[in-house]
């Protein structure tokens, strides 16, 4: 029996070509994994009904840790990310997002070394929504207008954004933990509590709160969240660990991942008590689904993230070396590496990225 059952979730869009490549990297390094592959995507929809069957859901929770590909959710339609209900539904409250500069990856920063720690389960990601014209949102207009609260336009669509204390002291005390079991020196909160008070003012004071408990050991600040953009676009190397309410966190992602080369090498990792769903940040980028164009590195590095967790240190470690090298070396890289560093070095295709991958990880 493998030591280690895994789900693994394709996906759709350049998923399909990512964890096909992820897995036959996984294979090579060795690692005694048996995969047991689960279904969501827009291609459910037809045969299940829904683009997340409870199949799935049952499959990572029979095996505990899942790694996936990117999921289509279509823009401003009825249909509900596959992401954040799976994310609800596992309570896979922490999403974990290292962004490390890496040379030959392109990035404008040779210094980037920060840790995302984005809450994963409120804020405007909660999925409390109300259809613009729809009899729950005149009522909701109306109470707000009852209350004293505000005027909403009468032809708004409305999404609340609850912060609570509990899932902000679940989050705050992972990055510093995090922090500490990394020997990282620094929890940046960041927010923006001088507008919405009750809510990312909520966050701030819980922040501190906690920050105590690890005065002496782990240093704290906080940023607004406009400032702390321009900031970290200025010098990234002021930051270490950052900690973030759900939004802002999926948005400085992409935005640190831009400054070390783009989507194409940034994993991450969705984290509950119960369970762990890795997955790279990017999306199924349509543009490019099918062609074998897509770069597989953010996908190998979430499972690298995989490895950890299952306890594989060393060959966490000896792939990360892999993919160190393969980028040192600069001669077989994907489409999206060879736009970021202004190469006219031919780009190769996902596969032969892959074959590369292999052929230096078998020297290793
Ligand atoms: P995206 O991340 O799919 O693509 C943004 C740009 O980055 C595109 O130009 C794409 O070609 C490029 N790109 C992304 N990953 C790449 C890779 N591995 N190699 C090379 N180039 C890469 O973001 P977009 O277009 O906003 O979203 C597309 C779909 O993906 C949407 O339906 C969105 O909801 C979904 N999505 C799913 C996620 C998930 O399942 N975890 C996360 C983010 C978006």
């Amino acid at each position: 029996m493998a030591k280690h059952t895994v789900t693994l979730i394709p996906g759709d869009g350049i998923g399909i070509e990512t964890t096909a490549a992820m897995q036959r990297v996984v294979e090579a390094l060795g690692a005694d994994i048996e995969w047991e592959t689960a279904e969501a995507g827009a291609h459910m929809v037809e045969s299940c009904g829904t683009p997340l069957p409870d199949s799935t859901i049952e499959a990572v929770r029979r095996n505990k840790v899942a790694i996936k590909g990117p999921v289509t959710t279509p823009v401003g339609t009825g249909f509900r990310s596959v992401n954040v209900a799976l994310r609800q539904s596992l309570n896979l409250n922490v999403c974990l997002r290292p962004v490390e500069a890496m040379q030959g990856a392109g990035g404008r920063y040779t210094d980037v070394d920060i840790v995302i720690v984005r809450e994963n389960s409120e804020d405007l990601y909660a999925g409390i929504e109300f259809e613009e014209g729809s009899e729950s949102a005149k009522r909701l207009i109306q109470f707000c207008a009852d209350e004293g609260a505000g005027t909403i336009r009468p032809d708004s669509g409305i999404s609340i954004k609850p912060i609570s204390i509990t899932a902000t002291q679940n989050i705050v005390r992972y990055a510093f933990e995090y922090a500490l079991k990394h020997g990282r020196k620094k929890v940046t909160a960041v927010h923006k509590a001088n507008i919405m008070k009750y809510s990312d003012g909520l966050f701030l004071r819980v922040a501190r709160e906690v920050a105590k408990e690890y005065e002496g050991r782990v240093e704290f600040d906080d940023n607004i969240v406009d400032a702390f953009c321009m900031n970290l676009v200025i010098d990234p190397s002021r930051f270490d660990v950052i900690v973030f309410p759900n939004l802002y966190g999926d948005i400085a992602s992409d935005l640190s991942a831009g400054l070390v080369g783009g989507l194409g090498i940034a994993p991450g990792a969705n984290i509950g008590p119960e369970y762990a769903v890795f997955e790279a940040v990017h999306g199924s980028a349509p543009d490019i689904a099918g062609k074998n164009l897509c770069n597989p590195t953010a996908e190998i590095l979430s499972a690298a993230m995989m490895l950890d967790h299952l306890g594989e240190l060393e060959l966490a470690a000896k792939l990360r070396e892999a993919v160190r090298r393969v980028y040192a070396e600069g001669e077989v890289l994907t489409q999206d590496i060879r736009k970021a560093t202004g190469s006219d070095k031919p780009a190769a295709t996902c596969t032969e990225f892959t074959d590369e991958l292999i052929r230096v990880l078998n020297q290793l």
